[in-house]
């Protein structure tokens, strides 16, 4: 079945937001800057995006983002949050664990991991990215932009074997439990935990979440190499994040060193 505004409507608690339906586009993080959405006239509303299929989605790191039609969530959502940038670090690791707890509300309960600073994983494989983007910038408010793709019902036969096309390890919420989801479903239990997620943090910080990004934090503990600034690598163990949402490694040295961004992967075992 194809997503339905309606459909979402009905299973979504919260009715301040504006949702939108489109059947194609180029990437939902996009809608946000084109003439369509202008005449909205955003202001201080949430508006939220899905699309059937993204002919260009975006990923991190300049990557491309798999968006076959009628397969999967993709979401953007504008938000007007009542920060300024420089408090916005930790916004995305709060819709990664917005993401886990949807998943765990679908029934998703074991397995799940975040990984540093925007993956969700099942068994270690990617089920779920997340793709900020700053629209507005002011002293005292921010207008954002979350992207977020979720793997729903995509199996590997639906992937093409061309260069562009999905190069990490990946799984869906239909490879893990073997039968078809209800994407309304889906998109409304989503939806409604990033909202108040989303909220909640715009109201309190990231401190309140430190303790639940601890209890699914990939890395933690992990040895780990980390590509930051022009590819320049660093190894060391994975101590957590600080307040800020940035990475702590300890280095070979002993001393502990905060990131602020960058690709972290596991340093392979001899
Ligand atoms: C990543 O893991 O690299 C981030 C992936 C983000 C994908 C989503 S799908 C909806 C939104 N539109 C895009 O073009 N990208 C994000």
């Amino acid at each position: 079945m194809l997503l339905k505004a309606s459909s979402i409507e009905t299973i979504l608690s919260d009715n301040e937001v504006n949702i939108i339906v489109l059947k194609s586009i180029d990437s939902t993080n996009h809608y946000f800057k084109t003439e369509d959405f202008k005449k909205l006239s955003a202001g201080k509303k949430i508006h939220c995006c899905f699309s059937e299929e993204q002919t260009q989605g975006r990923g991190r790191l300049n990557r491309s983002w798999h968006s076959p039609f009628g397969q999967n969530i993709y979401l953007s959502c504008y938000y007007p949050l009542k920060k300024s940038m420089s408090e916005l670090s930790g916004l995305s690791l709060v819709v990664g664990l917005a993401i886990v707890s949807a998943l765990k509300s679908l029934g998703l309960t074991h397995h799940i991991r975040v990984k540093w600073p925007n993956d969700v994983l099942c068994h270690q494989k990617k089920m779920a990215g997340i793709l900020i983007d700053i629209m507005d910038k002011h002293d005292d408010f921010c207008s954002v932009i979350l992207g977020i793709g979720l793997n729903v019902n995509m199996m590997p036969e639906d992937i093409d074997s061309s260069p562009d096309s999905i190069t990490q390890s990946w799984t869906s919420l239909r490879e893990e439990f073997g039968i078809e989801f209800d994407r309304n479903h889906v998109a409304a239990v989503l939806l409604q935990k990033v909202l108040t997620y989303v909220r909640d943090f715009d109201q309190e910080g990231l401190s309140v979440f430190l303790k639940e990004w601890s209890a699914v934090d990939f890395l933690k503990g992990q040895e780990v190499t980390l590509q930051y600034q022009n590819s320049v690598s660093m190894m060391g163990e994975a101590m957590g994040i600080n307040s800020n949402g940035h990475l702590l490694l300890r280095l070979p040295d002993g001393n502990v060193q905060a990131f602020s961004s960058g690709e972290a992967s596991l340093k392979k075992k001899k």
